[in-house]
């Protein structure tokens, strides 16, 4: 009998897995793909990996800026390709380790809810307390005609590209898009995104939105916005521009990048009688679903589709599960685009506190006020802006872009996480010279 069986190894289960084995709990964890999940092999690691590279290829030639000269330099994709399945390994050797160090048992095989009190295991029927599932997303095909060609990639099939594409069109402006944005543009590609929405990454405060939208298209990017893809044939994308022209893109790679859906297929979801949609399985802050001993953490909840969303879940409805009580605090969970400039934000928009009508106070500066800002960006831009409650100038959130953004928003995180007050949080002393000054900065004002 085991105490917890865990369906998917990305970051939200293989996490919960350890976490659990860490308390002394039998734990099986079921992955029929490779430990890692999305996030590990797909998603954020080599992306970010690629995205290293092309930032460093960008800097050759901007290094003239900074007094040092670069004669000659190329990109060789391959080697870009290699070094990042080097990291993959790496980290995926890693988590091997975590696991076994955490007796967790590991099952290389397809996982589902047999019946209650019951998993299946590829050919096997284990009984056991509980069951975790973090079958995690898939990525979403919308109906546009000839999508599902060959000519067009979805994020995964972009990791194992052999050339340098000299056109790319990217059909989608959230994360996804706008992350190969920055990558295919910094290494010499001609890019074009196409957004159905008014504005790109529609999920950011508006200030954030309308910046990055600046920042990327001086740095070359195109962007339709308002504009309707209505189909694919080859090569070329067709589509409807913001006036209703029809128009048409030839690219040598095609990109979808228009969401991610949960995976709530395959696991015997129906036949248990939890309660999904298409849109995720239904849990409550501490990962339980509508049947007992069955509990759920990340995309297959299509809550917030972030790695370190997933594994806070996962470990939270471990906790609950084994009788500590905990919760998630979505109110304090950072995100970020690594978009070259970075963007990273944590808490409510202003629009989302105009909306529900909350009080707030704002103050807005340019991340220019660090001068390690100053130092590390020749032709970098960037702000950071800082919302406090009415009640007692509770940090609310803070939203930037600009680089280093990634680092200093887990700052931002922690005050909210505490319910620290600007006056409080203005007595932190932040190290000199370094980015995250402008944060303090904000704080400041906003006191
Ligand atoms: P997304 O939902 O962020 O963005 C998809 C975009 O495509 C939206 O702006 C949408 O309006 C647009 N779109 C949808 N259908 C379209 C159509 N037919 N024509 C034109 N535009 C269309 O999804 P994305 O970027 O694919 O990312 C999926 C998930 O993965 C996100 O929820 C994100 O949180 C996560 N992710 C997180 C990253 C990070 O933490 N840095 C990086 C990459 C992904």
């Amino acid at each position: 009998m085991y105490d917890l069986i865990v369906i998917g190894a990305g970051p939200g289960g293989y996490e919960a897995a350890a976490h659990a084995g860490q308390m002394g709990k039998r734990v099986a964890l079921v992955e029929e793909d490779r430990v890692g999940g999305t996030c590990l092999n797909v998603g954020c690691i080599p992306a970010k990996s690629f995205l290293r590279s092309s930032r460093l290829y960008r800097e050759c030639s901007e290094a003239g800026l900074f007094g040092v000269e670069v004669d000659a330099f190329r990109l060789d994709l391959p080697v870009v390709v290699e070094r990042k399945n080097r990291i993959v390994g790496t980290l995926t050797r890693g988590v091997d380790s975590l696991l076994k160090r955490s007796g967790v048992e590991v099952f290389q095989a397809h996982g589902r809810i047999a019946r209650q009190g019951r998993a299946q295991v590829g050919d096997e029927v284990f009984e056991t307390k509980n069951i975790l599932l973090a079958t995690g997303s898939r990525p979403v095909v919308p109906p546009i005609p000839g999508i599902s060609s060959g000519h067009v990639l979805d994020s995964t099939g972009v990791f194992d590209l052999k050339e340098v594409p000299s056109r790319v069109a990217i059909i989608g402006g959230g994360y996804i898009g706008l992350e190969f944005a920055t990558f295919f543009s910094e290494i010499g590609a001609e890019v074009v995104v196409l957004e159905m929405l008014p504005q790109i990454a529609s999920g950011c405060d508006q200030d954030v939105s309308e910046r990055l939208l600046q920042a990327l298209r001086h740095a070359g990017v195109t962007f339709n916005l308002s504009c309707r893809v209505t189909g694919i044939e080859g090569d070329a994308v067709r589509y409807e521009d913001s006036a209703g022209e029809t128009k048409v893109y030839a690219a040598d790679c095609i990109i979808n990048a228009t969401g991610r859906a949960p995976v709530v297929e395959g696991a015997g979801l129906e036949e248990a009688g939890v309660d999904f949609s298409a849109r995720g399985v239904r849990t409550t802050d501490q990962g339980k679903t509508n049947v007992p001993g069955v509990w759920a953490c990340g995309d297959i909840t299509g809550q917030h589709m972030l790695a370190h969303a997933a594994t806070r879940e996962g470990i939270v409805a471990v906790n609950s599960m084994f009788g500590k009580p905990d919760r998630v605090r979505y109110g304090a969970v950072p995100a970020v685009i690594y978009t070259h400039p970075e963007v990273a934000y944590v808490g409510p928009t202003e629009q989302q506190l105009k909306a529900a009508g909350t009080g707030y106070k704002k103050a807005m500066v340019p991340m220019g006020v660090a001068g390690r800002f100053v130092i590390e960006n020749e032709k970098g831009s960037g702000f950071i802006k800082v919302l406090a409650g009415t009640k007692y100038g509770e940090i609310l959130g803070a939203h930037a872009m600009g680089d280093a953004s990634s680092e200093i928003i887990v700052t931002a995180a922690t005050l909210v996480e505490m319910g620290l007050s600007a006056a409080r949080a203005a007595e932190i002393v932040f190290p000199h010279p370094t980015v995250s000054e402008a944060l303090r900065e904000a704080v400041l004002q906003v006191v």
